[in-house]
């Protein structure tokens, strides 16, 4: 009898020991949080002074999938107390949230301050501080006023003074409670999307020279940014300043191809080094990079390159502006170099010349371009810690997108699993200093209209009060928040979502 207890004991004793060692912890200082952006949560996109931004025009003008438009959105600019709530009923660190441009300085320059817009953040900061959730305030979350569009918007050299003129202000407001600081959000997506294709405003500009224009003068105006934090604030207030890059892991479709590796590399160089090297690398465009397009350029005919250059002042301007670089994360490609499509002529597609794969078997979300690529999130904190050796990285986007529905299972398995490959990221030394799940709740999905959804907390876009209900996921995530660990076996007992005490 007693061996068999003994046996019993031993066998339970090894059988928690295993499950706990299951079960990841976060660091103590690791940031968990949320994420929104605020044409795509706030709506009242003419109310109380707001003047007209890119977005403003462009769905008005020619509106996205289902006729969606941002005008409402999830009206979180009248739902102030229910977000504040969320926040508290899932218990998070810290919430990133992006400034309209056009809601604080309707034409665009800092000529009128509207003071309706600065209550609105203030409000929004200080109910959040509290209850101790730190607010992570991204400055440009592509909204551009649109009078900045008409003379030329992110491709005019003088945009830079813009954004630091409007950056002034959101610091004089707001800086002295704020200690993360994003400048600008997913550089590619501004540039390579907005500039080239129809899905983001502005569109209709040519391909294969605005893109490269956009480039130089955003990584110049984030330096301007940066410094002017540094100078005026850093040392008063003592936030960390830095960017938001957008970024895919693309690998060689075959590793053993030479062609599909240089691809590689000029691919990754094309939308992600591209931003990033002129400011965590040596202060210029990467050389392959810049190589390549001269080389097509020429045999194009133009007299000089379309990647324009940095001067040496410029490169000194721009070189070392952050305090950590902020990552996006959804997805990944395979790069090959065979069966290239044929690339409208000159485009940065063209310029790279390469074919991008997503194979089938990788889990579809409901957005077009999105499957799960396993592992993606792990090679890419691997190759960014290699590549910049030091950097603090902060995850400030990852999320699913799906169908409308709180039962989301897929999400919760995409979390878990992008938890799980940051926390062994962190293990393998990489600096990683937080996370933020995309989003808070669903929300005006761009191109996509409201046909994909990302949040943790899904919104009925039918009902006046845009009502919000917690998903499975936000259960989930809650779940990790409170015991600060990940635990893949935990399943939520109840639906029903209340603020812990505490918070
Ligand atoms: C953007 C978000 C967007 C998300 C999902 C990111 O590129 O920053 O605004 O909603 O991806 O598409």
């Amino acid at each position: 009898m007693k061996s068999v207890l003994l046996i019993c004991v031993t066998y339970l004793a090894c059988c928690l020991a295993s499950k706990d060692e299951s079960i990841k912890k976060f660091p103590d200082d690791f940031l968990l949080g949320v994420a929104s952006s605020s044409y795509q949560i706030e709506g009242a996109w003419d109310e109380d002074g707001k003047g007209v931004s890119i977005w403003d025009h462009t769905v008005h003008k020619a509106p996205m999938i289902g006729n969606a438009t941002g005008d409402v959105a999830s009206d979180s600019y009248h739902n102030l107390d229910r977000d504040i709530e969320m926040l508290r009923e899932l218990g998070v660190d810290t919430y990133r949230f992006s400034i309209s441009w056009s809601r604080i300085l309707p034409t665009g320059f800092p000529d009128h301050i509207n003071q309706a817009g600065i209550d609105y953040y203030n409000r929004l900061i200080n109910e959040m501080l509290k209850y101790n959730i730190e607010p992570s305030v991204t400055i440009y979350h592509w909204e551009l006023p649109q009078a900045l569009q008409d003379l030329g918007g992110w491709t005019n050299p003088l945009v830079g003074q813009w954004f630091e003129d409007y950056a002034r202000v959101v610091f004089d407001n707001f800086a002295d409670r704020v200690k993360l600081w994003i400048t600008i959000n997913e550089p590619k997506e501004i540039c390579m999307q907005a500039y080239v294709h129809v899905v983001n405003e502005p569109s209709s500009y040519g391909s294969g020279i605005t893109e490269y224009l956009c480039a130089k003068n955003l990584v110049v105006a984030h330096a301007k940014v940066y410094h002017l934090y540094d100078k005026e604030y850093r040392h008063k207030y003592g936030a960390k300043v830095g960017i938001t890059f957008s970024t895919g892991w693309y690998e060689p479709a075959n590793p053993n191809s030479e062609a599909d590796q240089y691809l590689n590399t000029l691919q990754h160089q094309s939308l992600i080094g591209i931003f990033m090297n002129p400011i965590f690398g040596d202060g210029g465009f990467p050389k392959e990079l810049s190589e390549q397009v001269a080389e097509k350029s020429a045999a194009q005919g133009y007299p000089r390159s379309r990647l324009p250059e940095f001067t040496d002042e410029e490169k000194a301007l721009v070189r070392g502006t952050y305090d950590f670089m902020g990552i996006n994360h959804y997805t990944g490609l395979l790069v090959s170099a065979e069966n290239v499509p044929q690339y409208p002529s000159p485009s940065l597609s063209d310029d790279v010349g390469a074919n991008l794969i997503q194979l089938d078997w990788w889990k579809p979300g409901s957005a077009p371009w999105f499957r799960w690529m396993p592992n993606s999130l792990y090679k890419l904190l691997k190759h960014l810690h290699n590549a910049y050796p030091g950097v603090e990285i902060y995850i400030t986007e990852n999320g699913w997108a799906s169908d409308q529905g709180t039962e989301d299972d897929d999400r919760v398995n995409y979390i878990r699993s992008a938890l799980d490959q940051a926390l062994e990221a962190v293990e393998q030394g990489v600096k990683l200093r937080g996370y933020f799940v995309w989003s808070l709740m669903d929300s005006f999905e761009w191109g996509g209209g409201y046909s994909e959804r990302f949040g943790l907390y899904d919104v009925d876009f039918e009902s006046p009060k845009r009502t919000r209900t917690p998903k499975k996921s936000a259960f989930v995530y809650k779940q990790i928040l409170k015991t600060r660990s990940l635990d893949h076996h935990y399943e939520p007992e109840s639906s029903v979502m209340k603020i812990d005490e505490g918070h």
